[in-house]
């Protein structure tokens, strides 16, 4: 796994005491027993890891009948059934990097081996482990992860502590409306604050492109927080910073209000992974809140890092098959093309 290796490599470890509790942080490390359970004087204290990965699923991802073959093998069948049920090929190819995201990210980190963990979904759809592993370490944070597909890509975003929702959004001109009627139907998405701000953001193409950042960043908490469709957009507002968002670097300026009130809990991170492509993480406090430990501010103690590309190779590296080979499966997916 070249590129994930080189992006350990990068890993940062720093010791972070304005929390509640001193925590050790590692961002970007696979799991290991050595960095997983790091021991302070006396006691043990949970290390943090963060990940974000994209992988280019469309021009950059054309699969051999062999490579789409491999990849059906394994992802869970009913996964590999919905897959086969979609009509356009880009679509298949983007549910099944996001699960193939999903399982490579648990074969690296949570030490799992490929066939030995079973995804779930929510009643509302959202992908969960089941089965955890508990015992790496006492002192480890549990892990929260979630996946998003549009345009080019495929990413997943995952970190422990804290909750984590992450979408993608492609910049794209409304084809057959005009931008003012485009607006004009998504009125109810934005508050009257978001429209002044997509509105005032200089020419047509600008406008979409604030649009589709607010748009993200809505998603977003939407996806933190696993409710899906049905939560009143409305109740949310997005405040941006003045940095401006750009390739290579993220940005955390961004406030969120929920009814009116800042959500301090909650924070937003925000980058390009293309100049089309906007990517936003929304990263706010779980259920259960470990007593005696902020990781939020731990978590706000390190810098953030851009998006890291990986391959399909990087991707399938630990895969094992989990199906028999479904010859028909490449047939049906030729015709979708
Ligand atoms: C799934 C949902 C939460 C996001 O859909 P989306 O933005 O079209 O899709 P994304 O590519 O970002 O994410 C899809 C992935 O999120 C995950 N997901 C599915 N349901 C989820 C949920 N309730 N919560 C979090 N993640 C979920 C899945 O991994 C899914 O991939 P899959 O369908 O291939 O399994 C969608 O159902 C939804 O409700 N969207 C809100 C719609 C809306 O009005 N948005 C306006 C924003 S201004």
């Amino acid at each position: 796994m070249d590129l994930i290796k080189a992006q350990q490599d990068k890993s940062v470890i720093s010791t972070n005491t304005q929390g509640r509790g001193s925590v050790r942080t590692v961002e970007n490390q696979p799991p290991s027993h050595s960095l997983h359970c790091v021991k302070a004087v006396g006691s043990a204290v949970p290390v943090m890891a963060s990940v974000r990965w994209a992988f280019r699923c469309q021009q950059g991802w054309k699969p051999s009948r062999d490579e789409w073959l491999q990849a059906a093998r394994s992802v869970q069948s009913e996964e590999m059934f919905r897959i086969g049920q979609f009509v356009f090929a880009k679509d298949a190819k983007s549910a099944m990097a996001g699960r193939l995201l999903m399982r490579s990210f648990i074969c690296e980190y949570m030490e799992l081996k490929w066939s030995e963990f079973t995804l779930r979904r929510s009643d509302r759809g959202k992908p969960y482990l089941e089965n955890p592993p508990k015992d790496l370490c006492p002192v480890d944070w549990p892990w929260s992860f979630n996946v998003s597909h549009q345009g080019e890509y495929a990413v997943l975003a995952a970190l422990q502590g804290l909750q984590v929702g992450v979408d993608v959004m492609k910049t794209t001109m409304p084809g057959n409306k005009s931008v003012s009627e485009f607006f004009r139907v998504m009125t109810r998405q934005f508050t009257e604050h978001e429209w002044s701000v997509i509105q005032s953001s200089g020419s047509e193409h600008q406008q979409i492109t604030s649009f589709y950042r607010h748009w993200a960043l809505k998603e977003s908490y939407i996806k933190a927080i696993g409710t899906g469709l049905g939560f009143n957009l409305q109740r949310l507002e997005f405040h941006l910073g003045s940095d401006a968002v750009a390739e290579g670097r993220v940005i955390r300026q961004t406030k969120m209000y929920l009814d009116g009130e800042e959500e301090r809990d909650w924070m937003f991170e925000e980058s390009l992974l293309d100049a089309d492509h906007h990517v936003a993480v929304a990263i706010g406090p779980t259920v259960e809140p470990d007593a005696g430990l902020d990781p939020l501010a731990t978590y706000l103690s390190n810098t953030p890092y851009p998006f890291k590309l990986v391959s399909f190779s990087d991707l399938i590296s630990k895969a094992k098959p989990l199906t028999e080979e479904d010859p028909t499966y490449w047939d049906s997916y030729q015709l979708s093309y």
